[in-house]
């Protein structure tokens, strides 16, 4: 969407995949807090990303849309200040449809421009749109209808599109909205997770500044899988130009999981200026691979089993021409190979071992 946001992948932490419904205000201010005493921020962890289940079920007699009191008893205004003052930015969260998926607060459909301006008034930078309770229309028209009422809202607003990728919107998305979920929703554990990558894997042309594919949000931290399957989950999201969305609790991070998500130099990928999704290039011995600006190139060798592996990928998997001279850095290992790759590169991959390379050819010698 043409509305100067989400010209990088948008990143941040979002309350659902570790609170669910057990969210209030004390939650968004810890994480926002996690986020700037972490360092995260620093990396561009920015968007504080309230999910499901934070208004009342009823709006007020005027129509308006209600923080629960319950649970955000200083309303979201307040809170949109707090998160602000600490330099970051607060997302909201609604549907297109009668009520949010929790079936717990009322969704935006036919109240689109009053809730824009309500989310405008109270501060809010990002809103999630779901697609639960809807009245069986066209994604296609319910979606614009609140790109109009967010554009003429008063204030930039990133939008997020959640309607699943039943209605294929990486093919409409990027006339509505900054981002669209590919995929139904992740869980904890590697299966889902990989699977999340392949259905959005489909949509990867699609993808752009501005407009992005979304497989759905980071698990990282959240204890079902192991580092190395970690890993892969961030090393995937971050070159297909995900949003980077944590999803763990940041009042609790470990050593482990902040070397994950904190990694600067495949945070450097995810926001590449280039903004081409990476694809997946090989199906057998696993390989994803996407160019980035300065003639630069990202790989991951992947091995998803429990056996070990040898994988080779060549240079024309990978996009480059054959027999150029690259010089390879592994982006975990935080190391630049001391050989230089003319023809292949080969990785022996234990259990869900992955290697991230970034590939940058060499200048030609004058002689
Ligand atoms: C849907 C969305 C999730 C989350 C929940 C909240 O399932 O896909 O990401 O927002 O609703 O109820």
């Amino acid at each position: 969407l043409a509305n100067t946001l989400g010209l990088t992948p948008p990143m941040g932490w979002n309350s659902w995949n570790h609170f669910n419904c057990n969210v209030n205000e004390t939650i968004i201010k810890d994480a926002a807090d996690g986020l700037v005493s972490s360092g995260l921020a620093q990396l561009g962890y920015t968007y504080v990303n309230i999910d499901d289940c934070w208004a009342e079920k009823v709006r007020d007699k005027n129509g308006n849309l209600v923080a629960r009191n319950t649970t955000f008893p200083s309303g979201i205004k307040a809170l949109a200040d707090y998160v602000h003052s600490r330099g970051l930015k607060l997302g909201i969260y609604s549907s297109a449809g009668f009520f949010t998926c929790s079936n717990t607060m009322p969704g935006s459909l036919g109240y689109e421009e009053q809730d824009a301006k309500t989310f405008a008034s109270w501060g809010i930078d990002y809103l999630k749109y779901d697609n639960c309770y809807n009245d069986g229309t066209n994604p296609t028209a319910r979606y614009p209808a609140m790109t109009r009422a967010l554009m003429k809202a008063g204030r930039p607003i990133y939008y997020s599109l959640c309607e699943w990728g039943d209605m294929h919107p990486a093919t409409w998305g990027f006339r509505v909205g900054n981002s669209w979920r590919t995929t139904g929703d992740i869980s904890d554990n590697f299966d889902t997770m990989m699977n999340r990558a392949d259905m959005n894997n489909m949509y990867a042309d699609y993808a752009r500044p501005g407009g992005w594919n979304d497989p759905d949000m980071l698990e990282v931290g959240n204890g079902g899988m192991t580092k190395d399957q970690y890993i892969i989950h961030f090393s995937l999201w971050a070159m297909v130009k995900s949003p980077l969305l944590l999803g763990c609790d940041l009042t609790n991070l470990t050593q482990e999981t902040l070397e994950i998500i904190g990694n600067k130099e495949v945070i450097a990928i995810n926001q590449d200026p280039l903004g081409v999704q990476a694809k997946k290039v090989r199906e057998d011995a696993e390989i994803w691979a996407g160019p980035l600006s300065g003639y630069r190139f990202v790989a991951l060798l992947v091995n998803r089993g429990t056996w070990s592996t040898n994988i080779t990928a060549h240079l024309e998997d990978i996009g480059i021409p054959p027999k150029t001279k690259v010089q390879v850095r592994d982006l975990w290992e935080h190391k630049t190979l001391e050989e230089t790759a003319t023809m292949n590169l080969t990785a022996s991959l234990g259990a869900y071992g992955s290697k991230m390379y970034l590939l940058t050819p060499l200048k030609e010698q004058s002689s």
